[in-house]
């Protein structure tokens, strides 16, 4: 039934009803309104007549016919229906033509009945008897009678136009009904789409102007504005969540959500380090290498599914030699998918930018892995220009005013606020993929408020834990001048908001790497061989940078108490530690170069024999198939980070291990240990409780490994790079959609003042 419907017929017959009940009533007081009107009537009729009358009556003879007469013109002008006159003995004298014989003089007698009605088969009659009287004297009683079908009709025309009435007060009723209903349910509707859009919320701030009177809501929306806003909330992110654990994560999912979310807009990374680097090699020959980084590893599926622009640091030997005139490369070189904008910096820029300020001072700065940050001036300076540098080139490569801005770690901490100030409408979502430290911890930088201040022209600032998240919000609290709300993760400092999230990163699923794989049995065989292992050595591998924030040191130690605690391992058991150098010009590095070197001959001395190394390191740069190989080749990966922001070589590991066997030992210091938590979790500083990990792992039935694997196997499937980035990406469509929304508000607003 129509909506205008539902008001209307109700009301119409509950009139109908009020009417039904009326007509009976008003009929009633009609018709003695009529008998008493001829009451007076009959009265006023016998008074004026009185006079003549009484002449006529007292006139000697031949006056009868001058009374009938007389009688007969009263009938004929007063619209009387008959008259007759009763004489002092009670004999009906004279009567006009049609007097009605039921009527007789004997109603005169009683003062009470002078006046009655008398039903007739031809309708109603009223009766007025009254007294003619002359000096006193009573000559008779003159009888007027009316007839009273004119009180039917008139009851009859009332009753009709009650109805009439009635039915006209329901159209006119119904009519305002509907209309009223109909543009209070227009407000309700535009109130709740305005609600729904999130509008009410951002037109708070204009609430002054007259503008904003004419956008306001429907007054009675606006207290329960408020929690409605809320529950909205909820639901979307509710729907987030649903949509987020049913999508399959892919390359698809973000190429969907670029077009449908994003509307395909433009999407530009920045990071230090380029995901392909041109080398030339001695003979000549140019080399492309991948770089062992975990964000390369990690953001290199995303520009490929978004086709976007990273812009990087062109550290090769043989980069300007392969960039086009814009100082572009198409990369993969196999098939071009997206395009790399190369950054050139001065060795001092790099030198101070990159090894001093990054390296020396926010690197170790954040992760407690006990190396003294470095803080130097002119590196500080250096920072600043390259940061600036890359700021600028930003804006230049940005096709669009609001692109999306994917800034990735601590050698950008500046970058989101200089890219604020030259695009003032990117979407800019800054990643932090090494962890953030306590205040206390943080406290110790010079240039800590710059750092924080710099971080916050984000959009969206993300970690890979809601503990370094909540490192951040203490830090913010303790240096700045911030509101930081801890309900909705957000950060409000200078008139803009930051919202900080927590984004743990991952590797893509399937790994490309694992594609090219032979199967587990032919791994074993190859790596052992190439290692010289007997094909029965069981073997354990780890894989990382050079990096001291890596616990290689500790590892050592490790296998060390595994060999003099269970002396049956020797000879039976191998450990590959494959270690890319990393930032080889920085002391500290060199040093860890020098000591992981000699604790590694040291063990293999006290229990290496001929033929035989209980550790075999290898201190150079090895492909991902290569790595994915002695994954699938291990009875077990060591990852000993003494702090890590997550640790993909983790991830990595699980994911090349599609026959579910095999142990991963973690240590409890890396983000993958909040997720994987069915490996054998260690701090790496216990070196007993690490040598014990060791020996579980390698007599661990293959049942136990199978169902820790999978279970671990699942999570990262699920919690793939693609998911992770994709994460990022709604909470940026979802912020655009608001400013967006906002912006039309305003619009609207200003539109709204001008015509004011
Ligand atoms: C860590 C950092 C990355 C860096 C990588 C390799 O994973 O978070 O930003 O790229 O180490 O270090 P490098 O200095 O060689 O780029």
């Amino acid at each position: 039934m129509p909506l205008s419907l539902r008001f209307v017929v109700p009301l119409a017959l509950a009139l109908a009803a009020i009417a039904y009940a009326v007509v009976p009533l008003v009929d009633r007081f009609t018709f003695q309104w009529s008998v008493r009107d001829l009451d007076a009537r009959g009265a006023l009729i016998a008074k004026t007549t009185q006079d003549t009358l009484v002449e006529l009556l007292r006139e000697p003879r031949g006056s009868r016919q001058r009374v009938q007469r007389y009688f007969d013109r009263i009938v004929q002008s007063e619209r009387v229906y008959a008259i007759g006159f009763c004489d002092r003995t009670g004999k009906l004298a004279y009567t006009t033509a049609g007097f009605p014989s039921v009527v007789h003089c004997a109603q005169g007698d009683n003062a009470e009945e002078r006046n009655s009605v008398m039903q007739l088969e031809d309708g109603p009659l009223h009766v007025s008897v009254n007294p003619i009287v002359a000096d006193n004297t009573v000559l008779g009683n003159l009888i007027v009678v009316h007839d009273m079908s004119f009180a039917q009709r008139r009851s009859a025309d009332t009753r009709k136009y009650i109805l009439y009435l009635f039915a006209a007060i329901a159209t006119v009723v119904a009519l305002i009904t509907v209309i009223i209903a109909e543009i209070s349910w227009r407000g309700w509707v535009a109130g709740m789409r305005a609600l729904l859009k999130g509008e009410t919320l951002l037109r708070s701030p204009m609430a002054s102007s007259t503008a904003s009177n004419a956008l306001a809501t429907t007054p009675e929306l606006r207290p329960i504005a408020r929690d409605l806003q809320a529950l909205v909330r909820d639901l979307e992110a509710e729907r987030q969540g649903r949509d987020e654990s049913q999508t399959t994560w892919g390359p698809e999912a973000l190429r969907r959500i670029l077009r449908q979310d994003l509307k395909g807009d433009e999407v530009l990374i920045v990071s230090n380090r380029e995901p392909y680097i041109h080398t030339r090699r001695r003979d000549n020959v140019i080399e492309i290498q991948r770089p062992a980084s975990g964000l390369v590893t990690a953001l290199e599926p995303i520009v490929r599914a978004t086709s976007g622009t990273w812009i990087a640091h062109g550290a090769g030997s043989a980069d300007r030699d392969t960039v086009d005139r814009h100082d572009h490369v198409m990369v993969p070189p196999e098939h071009p998918a997206y395009r790399i904008r190369r950054v050139w910096l001065s060795r001092e820029e790099e030198q101070g930018y990159y090894y001093g300020f990054s390296n020396e001072g926010l690197w170790p700065l954040c992760h407690i892995a006990h190396t003294r940050p470095v803080f130097r001036a002119p590196d500080w300076e250096y920072y600043q220009t390259v940061n600036k540098r890359f700021a600028d080139i930003v804006a230049q490569e940005a096709r669009t005013e609001d692109p999306i801005i994917l800034v990735q770690d601590y050698h950008f901490a500046l970058l989101p606020r200089m890219v604020r100030e030259r695009l003032p409408r990117a979407t800019i979502i800054a990643f932090w993929h090494i962890p953030w430290p306590n205040p206390e911890a943080f406290g110790i930088l010079p240039w800590r408020e710059e750092i924080l201040e710099g971080m916050l022209g984000s959009s969206i600032l993300g970690f890979h834990t809601q503990f370094h998240c909540n490192n951040f919000f203490d830090t913010v609290d303790r240096f700045l001048e911030a509101r930081v709300d801890r309900e909705t993760f957000s950060i409000s400092h200078g008139g803009e908001t930051t919202e900080v999230r927590r984004y743990p990163i991952s590797i893509e699923w399937p790994p490309a790497a694992l594609q090219v794989q032979p199967p587990v049995a032919e791994c074993r065989a190859r790596v052992r061989d190439a290692l010289g292992l007997r094909r029965d050595v069981k073997l354990g591998v780890g894989v990382d940078r050079l990096d001291y924030t890596k616990g290689i040191l500790e590892r050592f130690m490790a296998i060390e108490r595994l060999l003099e605690l269970e002396p049956r391992w020797v000879g039976q058991f191998t450990f590959l530690q494959v270690a890319a150098p990393s930032r080889s010009s920085i002391d500290e590095y060199q040093n860890l170069d020098a000591r992981v070197r000699a604790l590694a001959d040291r063990i293999n001395e006290r229990f290496g024999s001929d033929g035989y190394q209980p550790i075999v390191l290898k201190i150079e740069h090895h492909d991902a198939a290569q790595v994915y190989e002695l994954y699938r080749a291990a009875e077990l990966c060591y990852v000993s980070s003494l702090h890590d922001g997550m640790n993909l070589v983790a991830k990595e590991f699980v994911a090349a291990r599609d026959d579910d066997q095999g142990v991963l030992i973690l240590s409890q210091f890396t983000g993958a240990a909040r997720e994987l938590v069915e490996a054998l979790i260690v701090n790496p500083y216990d070196i007993e409780q690490s040598a014990a990990a060791m020996h579980l792992a390698l007599n661990m039935s293959p049942e136990e490994q199978r169902a820790r694997m999978r279970s671990m196997r699942n999570l990262v499937q699920d919690f793939n790079v693609y998911r992770w980035a994709g994460r990022m990406l709604l909470d940026a469509a979802r912020m655009r959609h608001r400013r967006r929304v906002l912006s039309r508000v305003r619009g609207a607003a200003h539109r709204q003042a001008g015509a004011a």
